[in-house]
């Protein structure tokens, strides 16, 4: 059974789908099945990918009922567009509507050892839908001064999954991301965020660059677009994986860092 990842923010503009895009490459390269699912309607994350923009169906297909999750799987990602806006209006009026996405995803459960969530940029019904279908939440904050609040607020979120229909939610823990930690701003937000949430933190964060944008215009991994940045992405997969109890994979990162130090 697959383990799944919902990866949120309060705000939007933190990370997540980058931070979904290659913590997705890494969990592969070190050994693993890993399916990705768009939900937010922007389809960042299927463009990152260089899904089809037409590959149907979508997420939005599976979420309105017409389609199962295994029809909607291209590339081992689910994408999303435009479309999936209506369908989270239309699933608003559903009975059960939080629970749609993780009924839908019991499809593709044996398929895959990991599966991870993008969420669009709110706290709405898919970003519910999502922590009620994952078995981890792994928020994204960004660099700034009002990282706690955002954190706090998306803690609730959890929280309510947990206390209402996912008891079995974990918190992964928080990605600190886009962050420029020469900056005193930076490194006073981090402590900050450290003091109120410990070992929740993850040790190492994300640091800004411009390379980011640039390799999602290109539908490339920064991998391939800047090997040195990458490094930042194999921590933090490293970090997630032995969260997750994944040691074989770890293991498999912890090598790689290893060779790319
Ligand atoms: N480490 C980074 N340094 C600088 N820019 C970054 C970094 N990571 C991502 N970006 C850029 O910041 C913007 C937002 O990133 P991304 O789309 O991953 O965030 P998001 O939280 O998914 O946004 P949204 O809430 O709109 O879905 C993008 O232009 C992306 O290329
Ligand atoms: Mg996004």
């Amino acid at each position: 059974m697959a383990q799944t990842i919902a990866v949120l923010s309060q705000k939007g503009g933190t990370g997540k789908t980058t931070a979904v895009r290659h913590l997705t490459e890494v969990f592969r390269d070190a050994g693993l099945r890993v399916l990705a699912v768009d939900l937010d309607p922007q389809g960042n994350l299927s463009d990152y990918f260089d899904i089809d923009p037409d590959a149907s169906p979508t997420i939005a297909d599976v979420l309105a009922g017409r389609a199962t999750a295994s029809a909607a799987v291209h590339d081992d990602v689910i994408p999303a567009n435009l479309s999936l806006a209506e369908a989270e209006l239309s699933l608003g009026g559903r009975m059960g509507r939080e629970l749609t996405l993780r009924r839908a995803l019991t499809d593709v459960d044996q398929a895959y050892d990991v599966i991870v969530l993008d969420c669009p940029p709110s706290l709405g019904l898919l970003t519910v839908n999502a922590l009620v279908a994952a078995d981890f939440a792994l928020l994204s904050s960004e660099a700034q001064y009002f990282a706690l609040q955002g954190v706090e607020q998306a803690l609730e979120v959890i929280e309510l999954a947990r206390d209402s229909l996912n008891p079995d939610l974990h918190w992964l823990g928080v990605l600190f991301n886009i962050a420029d930690m020469r900056t005193v701003h930076s490194r006073e937000a981090f402590e900050s965020l450290r003091e109120h949430v410990g070992d929740k933190l993850l040790d190492h964060s994300i640091r800004q660059s411009i390379a980011y944008a640039e390799s999602a215009e290109r539908a490339m991994s920064i991998f391939d677009h800047r090997p040195d940045l990458g490094v930042d992405y194999l921590r933090v997969a490293e970090d997630v994986l032995a969260r997750l109890g994944l040691d074989e994979p770890r293991r498999r990162v912890s090598e790689r860092l290893a060779l790319s130090v």
